[in-house]
């Protein structure tokens, strides 16, 4: 075997057999195929099919409407959020799961600016975001007659001031992988009176978040990515517990009432997190949520952070020594303290780089025009993956003709 293939081979076994993490892998449906994907679509915890058959053919098929007493399902949205609440950082209390993140950011961006206040006419967003906060958060901005001003993440602390309600800003980028200042923006938005609403569907579960430590208001989350909850898996909601008696939802269904089965015209709030439950849980999802998030049992997020680390930066040292001299370039921050668990490489040829990789086995994912996604979860990929995904990239950028990036 040529170098240096031999000695990066070598690299990840070594590693591989130092990973505390690695039996974890176990839990997980998986082939052989090195799967990337799961900053998109977690893969399956194999035990989550004998729950959901057992959801299905007992709680559903025989129990029917008892259930929702008999079986807890109408208290899934607050039991799921208790066993979310740990890995974001959150004491008890403040997470709710339900609805998809699209919905929870509506909620959170309209409730924080009645928290702000009328005198306070301004929505600051990550330009850079997601796409479906950008345009929520512009129409929560008009219904609550403030201005929506989009900024760079690091540019929020300077553009924080005494018009601003909120901000909403991305944990981790989707595109690029980077991690923005969480405990800076806060303390900054803070500072200035506002409220801080983050958006975490990329770091919760890849990293340690810290939602109460670092004083957050209010975050959102979708459950579907690093905690492998199933495609369309309902997302969550933190509230502070300082801002819950305040938080007027502005989406006030019956389920987040405080007597639901009163069926009382008037709307009066739950205590708690509670008052962020809008309808009828999606029972099916929320369970297989739950039984998924058995994996995280006695996993320490910051061993996940530290393996996380180590493969993204073991995957652009691969990607260094193997690619063609030129063809791609990361937009993954090298410094760990500005990376999430992802590492986004761009490449002029992408769309067909990316086609021709899954086709080889390594299944990472295109952000169009020009940008190769690949998400390292710690609970199930390894060192070697790592290294395969590294080479057969190098292999497809030598087969599919192309040119090199503009940096
Ligand atoms: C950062 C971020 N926010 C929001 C969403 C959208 O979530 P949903 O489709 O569950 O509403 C996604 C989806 O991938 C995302 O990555």
């Amino acid at each position: 075997m040529s170098e240096p293939y031999a000695s990066l081979r070598e690299k990840a076994a070594a590693l591989d057999a130092q990973d505390e993490l690695a039996k974890q892998r176990e839990l997980f449906a998986l082939d052989e195929a090195v799967y990337l994907d799961g900053n998109s679509l977690g893969a399956l915890p194999r035990h989550v099919a004998g729950r959901l058959a057992d959801v299905i053919t007992r709680e559903w098929g025989e129990l029917r409407i008892r259930s929702w007493d008999e079986s807890g399902w109408w208290t899934a949205p607050e039991r799921i959020g208790e066993r979310i609440a740990p890995l974001v950082g959150a004491a008890p209390g403040q997470v709710v799961v339900g609805d998809s993140t699209s919905v929870n950011v509506f909620k959170a961006v309209v409730a924080a600016a009645r928290l702000a206040g009328e005198d306070r006419d301004e929505i600051l967003v990550d330009a850079t975001t997601f796409p479906t906060d950008g345009y929520i958060a512009e129409s929560a901005a008009r219904m609550t007659g403030k201005r929506l001003v989009p900024l760079a993440p690091g540019d929020v602390p300077a553009a924080v001031g005494p018009r601003t309600a909120a901000a909403l800003v991305n944990h981790v980028d989707f595109r690029t992988g980077r991690l923005h200042d969480l405990p800076g923006i806060t303390a900054a938005v803070q500072a200035a009176g506002a409220l801080a609403v983050w958006d975490l569907c990329h770091s919760a579960g890849a990293l340690p978040v810290g939602l109460d430590a670092h004083g957050v208001d209010l975050a959102v989350g979708c459950t579907y990515k690093y905690l492998n909850g199933g495609p369309g898996a309902p997302a969550y909601l933190y509230v502070a517990e300082r801002h819950q008696a305040g938080f007027d939802s502005p989406l006030p269904g019956w389920t987040g009432h405080r007597d639901p089965f009163a069926m009382t015209p008037g709307y009066t709030a739950a205590d708690g997190a509670t008052r962020g439950r809008v309808g009828t849980p999606d029972i099916l999802s929320m369970l297989a949520l739950e039984s998924a998030l058995d994996v995280w049992d006695g996993v320490s997020m910051d061993a996940v952070r530290a393996k996380s680390l180590a493969l993204t930066d073991f995957f652009l040292e691969c990607v260094r020594a193997y690619a063609p001299e030129g063809r791609v370039t990361s937009l993954t921050p090298e410094a760990h303290e500005e990376r999430g668990s992802q590492v986004a490489l761009r490449c002029a040829e992408a769309p067909q780089v990316m086609e021709t990789l899954i086709a080889r086995g390594v299944v990472g994912d295109l952000r169009r025009p020009d940008v190769l996604r690949f998400g390292f979860t710690p609970l199930y990929v390894g060192f070697a993956d790592t290294e395969r995904a590294a080479r057969v990239l190098a292999e497809v950028l030598t087969d599919v003709p192309g040119q090199a990036t503009a940096v």
